[in-house]
């Protein structure tokens, strides 16, 4: 690659040379410095540690077992050979039948069995990211807008915006009511859009929230509705960490709350988008679900989802798996307890060394707070903060700026796409970094102090081992010439 000069670029379409990707962000990246230099326990214990990637690693282990007990439902193995011609040919772009009464079931057991999916609604998209540019495509025209509270995910702007020409407007949220989505931030952004002559067709909420790890309650939720239906503008509900929920309160879907009977809402300006990528983890699978209660919206996004079908060998081995009831029930506790404990056991190591974090209850991520450690508070700052926490301590982290923060200093960690051993090193690294920030001297001390109450199962000859060694960054020489 790397041919293609700016003047070939002349000869190629806007959409292929507008950037709109959005890949060339601090998010991206730290993706890429994580892959020059992937930090491994033997071969590279200085390299990166990805801690940029939202990934639900905790329970592959479940996942393995079912599928050594369950050979028929992969079509490559003895057991599952005879359906392999049914599956390998053309199907209809509906999807597999039982694959759609699956999806369906499993979403409604995700949000607690208190709804019901249709599964003639259910239609299919490469990932979430497929679903979201797909509504966006049946929603809105080029130059329309969608309201999008702030932090959010950073790939929404490649999803809705890239090769649709639609926009993001932001409604900020801050830190001083835990980024709430409020009635007065919508109407504000609703207001700031119509004074530029943007004419929003929707609101895109993400609940739980990427990256602040928080849900939206019963109050918020139903503003929100009311807030679309005044406006009669479309709500798309991106709920793809639905089952990542490991302590209260329990989630909420926006599918419950325009079943109330205090809300009146127009059923047709309601879409979620779902996928398999963080409650299941599987990402690489692709399954990525659009449920509209709009029936036109549904016809048009089944024909659209021809351009991005989830593979029908994926469809048979799914179905397989959530139909089996034990199975995605013993899955999901399980899941949420390993969440659970990995979250706690990063929080507190965190606490140790004064980093505050948002309380969460959801997610794969911490939003941590690091405004303590800037050198001013701006943007610029921000930057110089992540790049020596990347090339110096060597971890991944993405900076609130990539999420469209309206403050400086906050920054999203991911804690479960890595095992227990490399969670403790990253925690040691963060430690090691504030104590070295705060001045070596008075660090060490402080941390000698806090051993006794030292809540992460972290071992202190190890700790001593760690620091002692040529991979702590304590030894570092980038960390000691900076000191
Ligand atoms: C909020 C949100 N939506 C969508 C996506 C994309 O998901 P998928 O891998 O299913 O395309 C992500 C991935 O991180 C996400 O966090």
């Amino acid at each position: 690659m790397g041919f293609i000069s700016s003047i070939d670029n002349e000869l190629l379409s806007k959409v292929a040379t507008n950037n709109g990707h959005g890949e060339n962000s601090a998010y991206f990246d730290g993706w890429k410095a994580y892959e020059i230099d992937p930090f491994h326990p033997t071969q590279n214990s200085d390299g990166v540690i990805q801690m940029g990637l939202a990934e639900n690693q905790l329970c592959f282990d479940l996942i393995q077992e079912w599928v050594v007990k369950n050979p028929k439902a992969s079509i490559c193995t003895a057991e599952g050979s005879q359906d392999f011609k049914d599956i390998a040919i053309y199907q209809d772009y509906h999807g597999l039948p039982e694959f759609r009464s699956a999806v369906a079931r499993f979403m409604g057991k995700v949000r607690g069995d208190r709804i019901t999916f249709e599964p003639e609604r259910i239609v299919m998209s490469g990932g979430a990211t497929g679903a979201h540019e797909l509504l966006a495509f049946c929603l809105a025209d080029p130059g329309e807008a969608f309201l999008v509270p702030t932090p959010y995910y950073p790939g929404f702007d490649r999803d809705l915006r890239w090769r649709t020409g639609v926009q993001l407007f932001p409604v900020v949220c801050e830190s001083s009511n835990n980024f709430k989505v409020t009635k007065e931030a919508l109407e504000a952004a609703y207001q700031k859009a119509q004074e530029s002559n943007i004419t929003v067709k929707g609101l895109l909420l993400n609940n739980p929230s990427n990256p602040l790890g928080t849900i939206l309650d019963r109050e918020t939720l139903k503003d929100t509705v009311r807030f679309i239906n005044e406006k009669n503008i479309h709500l798309v509900c991106d709920e793809i960490y639905a089952a990542t929920i490991f302590n209260k309160p329990d989630f909420i879907s926006i599918s419950e709350v325009i079943m109330e009977e205090d809300v009146e809402c127009d059923r047709d300006l309601i879409h979620i988008v779902y996928s398999l990528s963080k409650d299941l983890g599987f990402p690489g699978f692709r399954v990525g679900i659009i449920y509209s209660y709009n029936d036109v919206v549904t016809n048009c996004a089944r024909k659209m989802s021809s351009f991005g079908l989830v593979s029908t060998q994926t469809q048979f081995l799914i179905s397989n798996m959530l139909s089996d009831e034990n199975f995605v029930t013993k899955f999901i506790g399980e899941s949420s307890e390993r969440l659970q404990k990995r979250h706690g056991m990063f929080t507190r190591g965190l606490a140790q060394v004064g980093i505050n974090t948002l309380k969460s209850n959801a997610g794969l991520f911490i939003w941590m707070d690091l405004r303590r450690l800037l050198k001013e508070l701006t943007f610029e700052a921000e930057l110089e903060l992540w790049r020596i926490i990347i090339n110096e301590v060597k971890l991944n982290v993405s900076p609130g700026c990539s999420f469209h923060c309206s403050e400086p200093g906050w920054f999203r960690v991911c804690f479960a796409n890595m095992d227990d051993e490399t969670m403790r090193i990253a925690l040691r690294r963060i430690n090691n970094f504030v104590i070295q920030r705060k001045g070596i001297e008075g660090g060490v001390k402080k941390l000698q102090c806090r051993r006794s109450k030292l809540e992460i199962s972290l071992s202190f000859r190890k700790l001593d081992d760690f620091m002692n060694s040529p991979h702590s960054p304590m030894s570092s020489p980038l960390v000691q010439a900076r000191t």
